[in-house]
């Protein structure tokens, strides 16, 4: 089991890219089993973007569902092996490599994010980040949300061992107060996403439509 180590907030790019450039997949190359369990709110053709998307297991996912697919990562290394999933599973992804403070987020755009294990933020970042997101979906657009509770820092298997990163529900409620809260449960399960994100695991998921 691996527990991700504390992220350098100094070098952010430079710190995932020295992840990433280990053969194989970190988080696997399956999609996230939130994600998966809740993509049905998005109908082919909606417009999506996955956030922070790393090796690409969500985006490709999503694209071979049919949905109309943006995605975005700070670490290039991370979106070249996205790129690359997407060519072998013939699937279609608008690829960016970018810094979630200067993706150029259109606003109320999107049908849905999917935001998964996107824990890296600061509060202060989370903030912006959380805003940017509310502000890209349109009208009726949804928020799919999945990241680890504090309680997870005693687990340790997976995310940044960092409680003010990690989610409780009552700062996803208050985040996210102008959202339609859909689905919102803190629970445990057993993890088995790559190497990075596996065993016992303290987690939350929130689903969120726009008014
Ligand atoms: C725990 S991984 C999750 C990746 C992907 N969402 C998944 O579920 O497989 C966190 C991701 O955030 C990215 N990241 C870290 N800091 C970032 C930032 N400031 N802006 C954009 N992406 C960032 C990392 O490169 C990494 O891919």
């Amino acid at each position: 089991m691996s527990t991700t180590p504390v992220p350098s907030f100094d070098d952010p790019a430079g710190t995932w890219n020295r992840r990433f450039a280990e053969s194989g997949y970190l988080f696997g190359s399956e999609p996230n089993a939130w994600l998966r369990e809740h993509a049905s709110v998005w109908s082919p053709g909606a417009r999506v973007l996955s956030v922070a998307d790393g090796e690409g297991r969500n985006s490709v996912w999503l694209a071979s569902r049919g949905l109309v697919v943006d995605a975005f990562d700070i670490a290039e290394v991370g979106v070249a092996k996205a790129r690359q999933l997407a060519t072998e599973r013939c699937v279609t992804v608008n690829f960016a490599v970018a810094d979630c403070d200067s993706y150029g987020w259109p606003e109320a755009t999107y049908d849905g994010v999917a935001a998964i294990f996107v824990q890296f933020a600061d509060p202060a970042m989370r903030e912006r980040l959380f805003v940017h997101i509310v502000q890209s979906l349109k009208p009726g657009g949804t928020l799919v949300l999945q990241g680890y509770t504090p309680k997870q820092l005693e687990y340790r298997t997976g995310g940044p061992p960092l409680a003010s990163h990690l989610y409780t529900e009552a700062l996803l409620r208050a985040a996210f107060a102008d959202l339609e809260i859909v689905v919102l449960r803190e629970y445990e399960a057993e993890v088995a996403e790559g190497s990075a994100h596996r065993g016992h695991s303290a987690l939350i998921g929130l689903v969120a439509r726009r008014r």
